[in-house]
């Protein structure tokens, strides 16, 4: 089958499509409806499908001979440790994990949220809950107390997992007095907390709420997985959006479950037994969908690597991965490779290691700029492959589809829309624009499986986010266009997400943040280019009349408030005084004038703008 059939049977007949595709994974009871409609183009992949997620991605596995075969790879520099499980192993542990989960009365649809850094027992977790039927939510370990308490109020979970500490290349950072605040500010109390002891760092445990992991894995009773409705969420996955609220994406078990295992062949071509990397954090989708979940579906070995690219402990590190455990695909932000370029400009390091297993390279996250991209090719000559999607969609909206076929590559396009995904580029009324023409980037509905099924505890949020802003289509907040080849081109976000270092953050929350501050009247946070992170914010502030504080140490208390309320990751370092903000008439400020001024493009001034001369203020603050 060559790529366009493919893509044309997958819009034009999806539910046969997506049957075929489920005979591929193990179900309980073997969906009968395909597709269920419901509101707004939306609706229910594999309705009255049973299955369980673990038994998808372990026991499945163990019943086609894979048992002795190695699951997952945990790599960690920080620590100097190395240590596999074989799929065997691996159920076990997670089979024990929902074993003590259930006894610390945690049931189907409960809710858990994961703060933990990036260790196997971070995956047992995970796929413990889905053994259990409990829905899962990994919350980012770079995240503060107060974003971890915003998804304790929001989830409700009645158990929360963690460590004692992370490592972050020499620092170790405690988790467990974060847990403890983020609970302490939260009005809804979790049951138990259950706690990982490393070595590092001994958390104190409260008595009667806090239980020791090993202590509950060595007398738990393991449990087979319990089966749950395809439509039943498997995890929620907060992620940034325009408000200072984050949005609880709720993906469900069937449809994510079919779609990984499909986008494993298609955009990966990966087989049983490959070796297979992501260099991400299980803390966001990569994570997820392909360090845990969709490697195990396809019966790969994964890698859960505890380190970065560069200082851990030097630009070797990745090829170092690759040639210590065989690694046939890699995935990773272009962020990685630029801060690796930049250590390692000639690639020296590469030269060190026999990395002969790699056949492919993958990058998402953020825009894969030109640069970065020829760099690789020219050291590696290995194929390297962008692809787009989203927290959203989980799996590649667009991507090169090397498993159907291998299509020429364009440096700056993500390549062509993945099968079930029909996108197109549209105005603001749904109508397409020309090939060339820049316009929102949109997916008609519907969406295939395996995307978000809405936004938890706000079915409403999601419809006006996703669905009510272009009707019949799925609106992904990108911008960008299609050329005549069919090569769809990402052009970057059209609304207040930011992307830094390949970590979603929402501007809006920031501004939030920062508007808390008693010296502050008014103020704008925007996404400025940054050489290595892709983006870094800055803060453009207006003190209020009266207020005597010095810029410097008013910059401080900020940049502090920001890592304290959101966290270190995002990387807020600038906040500049200004006298005024540019604003339309109707009092809107204009926030991609001033990300152009920030970057040095050129611009042009809107007839809607108050007053002019402030562009002039705002470019001599970037300039000084
Ligand atoms: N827990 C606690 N703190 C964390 C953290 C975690 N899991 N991850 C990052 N941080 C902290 C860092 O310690 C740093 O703190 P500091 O300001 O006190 O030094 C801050 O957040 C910024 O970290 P980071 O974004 O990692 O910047 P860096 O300059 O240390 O490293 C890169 C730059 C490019 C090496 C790094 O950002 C990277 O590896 N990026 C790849 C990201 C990625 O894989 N994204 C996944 C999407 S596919
Ligand atoms: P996240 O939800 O964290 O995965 O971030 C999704 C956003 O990252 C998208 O909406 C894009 O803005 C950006 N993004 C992801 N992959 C790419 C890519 N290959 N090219 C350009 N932008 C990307």
């Amino acid at each position: 089958m060559d790529y366009h059939s493919e893509f044309r049977r997958s819009v034009d007949q999806p539910e046969d499509f997506w049957r075929e595709q489920a005979t591929r994974i193990d179900w309980i009871e073997t969906p009968k409806t395909i597709w269920q409609a419901k509101d707004n183009g939306h609706g229910e992949w594999f309705p009255d499908g049973v299955l369980n997620t673990s038994d998808v991605a372990l026991d499945a596995n163990i019943r086609a001979g894979r048992g002795d075969q190695t699951a997952l790879i945990y790599d960690s520099p920080v620590t100097n440790t190395q240590r596999s499980y074989t799929y065997t192993e691996l159920r076990d542990a997670v089979a024990s994990f929902a074993g003590a989960l259930k006894e610390r009365g945690v049931s189907k649809g409960d809710r858990v949220i994961i703060y933990m850094p990036m260790i196997p027992e971070a995956a047992i977790a995970m796929l413990g809950c889905a053994r259990l039927g409990a829905i899962h939510s990994v919350v980012f370990g770079g995240f503060a107390a107060h974003e971890l308490a915003v998804r304790i109020e929001d989830a409700k979970p009645k158990a929360v997992v963690t460590a004692s500490c992370g490592i972050e290349i020499t620092k170790v950072i405690e988790y467990k007095p974060l847990v403890d605040k983020a609970i302490e500010h939260s009005s809804h109390k979790p049951d138990c907390c259950i706690v990982y002891q490393r070595p590092q760092v001994e958390a104190t445990l409260q008595t009667g709420r806090d239980y020791d992991w090993n202590e509950l894995m060595t007398s738990a009773t393991p449990i087979d997985p319990v089966p749950v409705k395809s439509t039943d969420p498997l995890y929620i996955l907060y992620t940034s959006g325009t408000t200072g609220k984050p949005k609880g994406v709720v993906r469900d078990n069937g449809g994510h479950a079919v779609a990984l295992k499909y986008s494993m062949g298609v955009v990966y071509d990966a087989n049983p037994g490959d070796v297979y990397w992501a260099a991400s954090d299980v803390g966001w989708v990569v994570g997820h969908s392909y360090i845990v979940y969709a490697p195990l579906f396809a019966g790969c070995t994964t890698i859960l690597y505890e380190g970065k690219p560069v200082k851990t402990p030097d630009a070797g590190a990745f090829w170092r991965v690759v040639q210590d455990h065989s690694v046939n695909l890699l995935f990773t932000a272009p962020t990685a490779f630029r801060a690796v370029r930049k250590e390692d400009p000639e690639a020296d390091q590469l030269s060190r290691y026999n990395v002969s297993s790699l056949k492919r390279i993958f990058l998402a996250g953020e825009r894969l700029d030109p640069p970065t991209y020829e760099w690789l090719r020219e050291h590696t000559r290995l194929p390297i492959l962008d692809h787009w999607w989203q927290t959203e969609t989980g799996w590649a909206i667009c991507c090169n589809p090397v498993g159907i076929e291998m299509m020429e590559t364009k440096p700056g396009s993500a390549t062509v829309p993945s099968p079930g995904f029909n996108v197109q580029v549209v105005d603001l009324n749904g109508s397409q624009v020309p090939a060339g023409e820049q316009g929102q980037i949109a997916v008609k509905l519907p969406l295939p499986p395996g995307c978000l099924t809405t936004v938890w505890g706000d079915d409403e949020r999601f419809q006006s986010s996703y669905l009510k802003p272009i009707t019949g289509f799925y609106s992904s907040g990108d911008g960008g266009y299609i050329d005549d080849d069919g090569y769809v081109f990402i052009m970057g976000r059209t609304d207040d997400v930011i992307n830094v270092a390949g970590h979603r953050l929402s501007t809006g929350e920031m501004e939030e943040v920062v508007a808390s501050h008693p010296a502050i009247a008014e103020c704008c946070v925007v996404g400025a280019h940054d050489d290595m992170k892709g983006q870094i914010p800055v803060g453009l502030v207006l003190i209020k009349d009266g207020a005597t504080i010095d810029h410097d140490e008013l910059e401080d208390e900020l940049v502090e408030m920001v890592r304290d309320k959101i966290g270190a990751i995002a990387c807020f370092r600038r906040a500049m005084v200004v006298e005024r903000l540019p604003k339309t008439r109707s009092g809107k400020i204009l926030r991609r004038i001033i990300r152009q001024i920030a970057d040095g493009e050129e611009y042009s001034v809107p007839s809607t703008i108050d007053d002019p001369a402030i562009l002039e203020e705002i470019s001599e603050h970037f300039r000084a």
